[in-house]
């Protein structure tokens, strides 16, 4: 039926906009309202970043060193979105971060807190008292390091003599269950709970501790996972992590695929150049040998562009070339088109190939998500929304304003000085350090405490849009979404006007 047909409505006032020759973002738009027979907060929010990484809710955490390393990525994914590890970072130490990320849900502890056979009982429970440990479980050590034996809370409880040693309380190692490394979370709540233990040490061949299960956190594990998270087929919560182009970013691209990486983002500042071509080539080989996994290219804000990513092989394309709140890409440059333009341009370009495509910066609103998504974007992804919040690399500072945070362009002078990833997204790579040109700033926003409060309100706007549009999902947005092109009278009208705010949190 003609009424049903994706973006229809959109292109019509597209088209009038073209005519008379006008790029238009976020501000300049809104949402026509119309028939509702749902309940928004039943709306699906469900959507892709690229071809095989689904999301459960469309927004992404931006790859900048002041927004996403693993601590985001863990935050977005359990609400259902996706965190992009930024690449100002060793090849090692970006895997690193995700491993961490796809390790979270496992409940193994990596590096267990172990004590040695001859410290006391009295000392361990000092210990453990001075450095707030909230948990009985120690493997005990030999001088030479191998586990000799376990402590649990029964150890404790039933020692009267805190002079007594480790190795006269604890279960001795002939006693316990243990596991070899690399024993799944699964095969791990299996042991644990056909032998009524409630702690597997796993060993290597030498006897040396690799790692420990707890059984309370795998059975949180295997009956408490929430539908919201955004987790792989072996239940590992998803995560992105951006590369740059050239055979060294090839290694880089390894070492993240073989820690588990779902999607690599080649993150450039301006993603329609050769390189990007040659790079997304490379990758194909590795798309082989890691099947599954995506390669997302941008960034672009031109339809032939979007449309050559495409032909390349991007599994999804990120659009925006100057919106973010950090960028001075524009100025600098004096290339760009605003978001909304660039946007559904881009989207129209690739539509109907099965791309996903995410719109990337110059979100500062819950009310510009809904537009992007309107427009033929599958996601967004933000930096300033998600850069005052308690998961964002950093700690506040106090400053006469409030509390802040940093956040800076990977343009801005600042990080281009610190990092050579940040100096090649914006093509100087090799240009001295007093000579750099810098297309960003360096900011600080205010403090926005947890992230999940802040994703939140973020998604609250997202369904509240979908309820006054009549959608009930994305795909049913973009059937329905028709938009106005506001005046500047109604500009302002949009926002609080004519009074004094007195409660500013929203
Ligand atoms: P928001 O608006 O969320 O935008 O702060 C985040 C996006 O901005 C891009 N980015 C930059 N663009 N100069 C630029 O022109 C910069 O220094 C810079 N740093 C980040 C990036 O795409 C990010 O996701």
């Amino acid at each position: 039926m003609k009424k049903d047909k994706a973006f229809a409505k959109v292109d019509r006032f597209f088209a009038e906009i073209e005519r008379s020759g006008l790029a238009l973002t976020y501000g300049d738009v809104r949402l026509k309202t119309g028939y509702s027979d749902s309940d928004p907060k039943d709306a699906s929010i469900t959507s892709f970043f690229s071809r095989n990484v689904p999301l459960n809710c469309p927004l992404v955490s931006a790859a900048m060193d002041t927004v996403t390393e693993a601590s985001m990525a863990i935050a977005m994914a359990m609400f259902g979105g996706l965190g992009i590890i930024h690449k100002a970072l060793t090849a090692e130490q970006q895997a690193a971060q995700v491993r961490q990320v796809k390790r979270y849900l496992n409940c193994m502890v990596e590096t267990p807190i172990c004590v040695k056979e001859d410290e006391t009982m009295g000392d361990i429970l000092d210990r453990s008292l001075k450095s707030g440990f909230d948990f009985h479980s120690f493997p005990v050590l030999s001088n030479s390091g191998k586990i000799v034996g376990l402590l649990t809370r029964n150890n404790f409880e039933f020692c009267t003599d805190p002079k007594t040693t480790a190795s006269r309380a604890m279960t001795p190692f002939k006693d316990l269950v243990t596991a070899p490394s690399g024993t799944s979370a699964k095969e791990a709540y299996a042991i644990l709970s056909g032998q009524h233990k409630k702690v597997l040490p796993l060993i290597n061949e030498t006897r040396e501790l690799t790692g420990m299960f707890v059984y309370s956190d795998l059975k949180r594990l295997m009956f408490g996972l929430s539908s919201q998270y955004n987790v792989d087929t072996d239940s590992h919560l998803r995560v992105g992590a951006a590369i740059d182009v050239g055979p060294e970013e090839l290694v880089r691209a390894e070492m993240l695929l073989e820690a588990g990486c779902d999607v690599l983002v080649i993150d450039k500042a301006h993603g329609d150049m050769r390189p990007v071509k040659e790079m997304l080539t490379s990758l194909k080989g590795l798309k082989q040998k890691y099947p599954g996994r995506d390669v997302v290219a941008g960034n672009v804000s031109e339809p032939e562009s979007a449309l050559r990513l495409a032909k390349w092989g991007a599994d999804g394309i990120k659009v925006g070339q100057g919106p973010g709140s950090i960028c001075t890409t524009r100025d600098i440059a004096g290339v760009g088109c605003p978001q909304v333009t660039a946007v559904y341009n881009c989207a129209k370009a690739v539509r109907g190939m099965g791309i996903p495509l995410c719109a990337d910066g110059g979100v500062t609103k819950s009310g510009d998500i809904p537009v992007a998504l309107a427009i033929g974007a599958s996601s967004v992804m933000m930096g300033f929304v998600l850069a005052g919040t308690d998961k964002a690399p950093g700690k506040f500072k106090e400053t006469n304003r409030g509390r802040v945070k940093v956040y800076r362009g990977m343009g801005s002078l600042e990080a281009m000085k610190e990092s050579y990833a940040a100096r090649a997204r914006y093509r100087q790579g090799d240009t001295p350090k007093d000579k750099l040109v810098a297309e960003g700033v360096v900011s600080t926003v205010p403090y926005r405490g947890s992230v999940t409060k802040v994703l939140e309100t973020q998604v609250g706007g997202l369904r509240a849009g979908l309820g006054y549009v009549g959608a009930n999902s994305i795909p049913e947005l973009q059937k329905k979404a028709d938009l106005h092109w506001l005046s500047a009278a109604g500009q302002t009208e949009s926002h609080p006007h004519d009074v004094d705010v007195t409660d500013k949190t929203q």
